[in-house]
């Protein structure tokens, strides 16, 4: 006889319960969707989510184990522990002074063409050791936590050498291990061509499809490839080149594709099958179609664009018109956008790109899930699945857009445990 499962974690009176149960990804109107109960109620045994319901229900059909922890939430909001599909966050030093040159007038390829930028991350990261770069980063993935994210892809990208973009995925692997926010690993050796290749790119594109892609495959240390598809970056060509190797090697495949100029990039990424392209503020009609057939999501970043002083957003209304299946991030990383927050980028996707609060919210759950193909087992709170939660100080979901810039995460849960409580 099979026995029955007892209750470890009971969160009671649920004011608004965001379960997002319903088809994964979302597209089109289905973003609204948010398969809200109120007066809600969950119960979760060990790290997987037991029953959903109204409280009373949930309450009255599970037996409690010994020593379950008991939350009554009085009213708040519950929502899926977010999912933030698209970060950098293994770095050393941070860019401020760049910032303060943006806010002075220099734009961000100017900064990066003078040798700022990702290089000057570079070369900051090869001279940090290990251990004073995995206590950064773990300062940044706590912050993550406590603001409500309970998974994050992270990249490497800041090494482009052989070791030392080992180095940032191994802090990645690492970290995974002992800290409750969940990794997905990226490995982003064309995130530029760094100083010593700079008179000769096509060795370093070799040096990455010969030498990277062998070696960080060879010990299963990402899971997904990227590229910096951009003008003066790698060209459209270069990025097919890199990222056919990659697919070969049995990595996904994500890409920064238009982010500055409208280069072809989100063609690029649907036509080779990507998993998500991310950016996209000049993607192109035909990009924007290509994408909704392929079923390619599309991660926007509106706390890269508010932060590099842009006052173009990607067109979010079209996209998601179109049946693009749109997530959000923060694009966490020291040059472009330094926030752990996916809050204050919901509230930005809001008031730039016109998204409700309800698409925002599907967009950091169960669409920034498929961004990560992790949609059978995250994104939403449904029976079996991961017990990723966030209860917010809130009794309006629609309170997350509006109520910018302080943290409303009262408790997060990740896999069934409470790890945050403000
Ligand atoms: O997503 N666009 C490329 N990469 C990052 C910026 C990295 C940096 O400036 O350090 C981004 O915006
Ligand atoms: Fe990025």
């Amino acid at each position: 006889m099979p026995i029955e499962k007892k209750a470890t974690l009971l969160i009671k009176n649920i004011g608004q319960l965001l379960t997002m149960a319903g088809p994964a990804p979302r597209i089109g109107g289905s973003m609204n969707h948010l398969s809200l109960v109120e007066n809600g109620g969950i119960a979760v045994a060990g790290e997987e989510i037991l029953a959903v319901g109204k409280s009373d229900q949930v309450e009255g059909h599970t037996e409690l184990a010994e020593g379950c922890t008991v939350i009554d939430a009085r009213g708040q909001v519950v929502t899926p522990g977010f999912i933030d599909p698209h970060t950098h966050p293994v770095f050393s030093k941070t860019r401020e002074k760049e910032f303060e040159m943006r806010v002075q007038g220099k734009s961000y390829m100017e900064i990066a063409q003078s040798g700022g930028g990702i290089r000057s991350s570079v070369r900051d990261l090869r001279e940090t050791p290990k251990g004073i770069l995995e206590e950064k980063t773990r300062g940044r993935l706590d912050r993550l936590l406590s603001y409500g994210t309970t998974t994050i892809e992270a990249k490497s990208g800041y090494g482009l050498s052989t070791e030392s973009e080992i180095k940032q995925l191994e802090i990645i692997r690492d970290l995974n291990l002992v800290h409750p926010l969940e990794l997905v690993p990226t490995f982003l050796g064309a995130h530029e061509v760094p100083d010593e290749y700079r008179d000769k790119r096509n060795e370093y594109i070799d040096l990455i499809i010969n030498e990277m892609l062998p070696a960080v495959t060879k010990d299963g240390l990402a899971e997904f490839s990227d590229i910096f598809c951009e003008k003066g970056v790698f060209d459209i060509e270069e990025s097919r080149r890199i990222q056919q190797a990659a697919l070969d090697a049995g990595l996904k495949l994500k890409f920064h594709a238009d982010e500055l100029e409208s280069t072809g990039g989100g063609e690029l990424a649907a036509s080779m099958d990507a998993v998500s392209a991310d950016h996209l503020v000049y993607i192109s009609d035909a990009g924007i179609r290509a994408m909704a057939d392929a079923g390619t999501a599309a991660v926007l970043l509106p706390g890269t664009t508010f932060s590099l002083g842009g006052k173009q957003y990607a067109p979010a209304r079209s996209m998601i018109e179109a049946g693009v299946p749109v997530a959000l991030s923060t694009d966490c990383n020291p040059g472009s956008s330094y926030t752990e927050s996916l809050p204050i980028v919901i509230s930005l996707a809001a008031l730039q790109m016109k998204m409700t609060a309800a698409e925002a919210i599907s967009a950091v759950t169960v669409n920034a899930a498929y961004a990560l193909d992790r949609h059978d087992r995250i994104g939403r709170l449904t029976e079996g699945f991961q017990a990723d939660i966030a209860v917010w100080d809130m009794t309006d979901y629609r309170e997350l857009p509006y109520h910018y810039g302080v943290n409303l995460a009262s408790k997060v849960v990740k896999k069934g445990k409470v790890v945050v409580s403000r």
